[in-house]
């Protein structure tokens, strides 16, 4: 049977790289798949922590990225959505892959090297890189990351993690942007290499492999920057739209997006990424319009970038205003409900997770 899992952290609200990415991804999962596949999709807090977080704004991104979640259209009758540290054994069975894991092959993995000289290119002043990277004060950022004194272990490891979160659920498909290829790739890795040292010739897979769903729009891109993905700890608001922004957000922000000097539209996203990404913006937003971005692009050769931006707004919030009406009632009615449906969640999701954890514990020789 299929087992569907996906996560996402609570360090902000979701922006439309996250959306379409990844949510609505999940929610035609959701609406398209049998009755006997199971979807669990995650608020993985304890990743989240592996860049510095002020705890009272952690808690609060709690509650919004579950109100995020329901508003943009998962149901809890039908999903598994829980808060990743209220199922304990994710940490569990995550010492156990480390130990397991090589410090070689994760010392390779792009993404936390990504992330520490994505925060230096962006020109963050010293103290505020000093801050997210939790270095000692007077410790020079540059000196420090290029040694590795002040990585911490935890966004080392955090692809270990991420590989106990997928493997605890005997999950079959993995629906991510393209950003987290690499991770999935570790994951499958280390289930394979586990199931070599443990698994017994005749019983059934001890871990399942999981595989990589890639979602059409897999790559959302920055609209300050436009060659790089839009990401939530961008430090310019500009650079993504959040599936919250109102109309007027919406239009301020896409008229202060970086284009080009050429005029008309046409659709490269090696030589016009700003534009194309706009072409690709209006082209997912509304799918039924054209066949292809190409074909978007063409349709559109004529217009000005101005219009070209005005008709990307436009679209957007046209997308985006159920959300996030939804979004405003969730938070603004009652608390305790949205708490009880997470709680709910986490113990249908222990369940699963306990069942995998008794066959590991057992494999491994720590059964009763
Ligand atoms: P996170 O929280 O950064 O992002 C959540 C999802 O959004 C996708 N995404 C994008 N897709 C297209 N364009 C973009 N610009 C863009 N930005 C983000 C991500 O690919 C992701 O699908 N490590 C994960 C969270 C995680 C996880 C897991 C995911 C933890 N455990 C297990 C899957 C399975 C992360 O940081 O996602």
């Amino acid at each position: 049977d299929e087992v569907i899992f996906s996560g996402i952290q609570p360090t902000g609200v979701p922006h439309l790289g996250n959306y379409l990415g990844a949510l609505r991804q999940w929610v035609k999962l959701q609406n398209e798949s049998s009755p006997d596949t199971i979807l669990l999709f995650s608020i993985v807090d304890l990743h989240a922590i592996t860049a510095k977080q002020d705890p009272k704004q952690l808690a609060i991104w709690r509650k919004a990225m579950l109100a995020s979640l329901l508003a943009v259209g998962l149901d809890p009758k039908r999903c598994i959505i829980f808060a990743q540290s209220s199922v304990k054994q994710h940490a569990e069975l995550m010492w156990i892959l480390s130990c397991s894991a090589s410090m070689g092959y994760l010392s390779r993995m792009t993404q936390w090297k990504a992330r520490i000289i994505d925060r230096m290119m962006q020109n963050w002043s010293a103290d505020i890189l000093q801050s997210k990277l939790a270095l000692p004060e007077n410790a020079s950022p540059l000196q420090h990351t290029a040694n590795k004194d002040a990585v911490k272990l935890g966004l080392f490891s955090y692809p270990v993690l991420q590989a106990a979160d997928i493997l605890l659920y005997n999950t079959t498909h993995v629906p991510v942007g393209e950003d987290q290829a690499q991770h999935l790739e570790f994951s499958r890795d280390l289930a394979i290499g586990f199931n070599h040292l443990y698994a017994s010739e005749n019983s059934t897979p001890l871990l399942v492999v999981p595989q990589t769903l890639l979602s059409p729009a897999k790559r959302v891109m920055s609209l300050s920057s436009p060659t790089k993905k839009m990401s939530k700890s961008d430090p310019s608001p500009k650079s993504r739209i959040l599936i919250t922004d109102s109309n007027e957000t919406i239009h301020s922000k896409l008229r202060m997006a970086i284009t080009d000097s050429i005029e008309g539209v046409s659709y490269d996203r090696g030589k016009r990424p700003g534009v194309s990404n706009l072409v690709d913006l209006i082209y997912h937003f509304d799918e039924s319009a054209a066949a292809s971005p190409e074909e978007l692009a063409a349709d559109m050769k004529d217009l000005s970038l101005k219009a070209l931006k005005e008709r990307a707004a436009y679209k957007i919030n046209l997308g985006l205003r159920e959300i996030r009406s939804q979004y405003g009632e969730l938070m603004s009615g009652d608390q305790k409900q949205l708490i009880e449906r997470a709680e709910d969640g986490a113990k249908r999701a222990e369940e699963i997770a306990e069942a995998t954890m008794k066959r590991v514990r057992n494999a491994i020789g720590m059964g009763l």
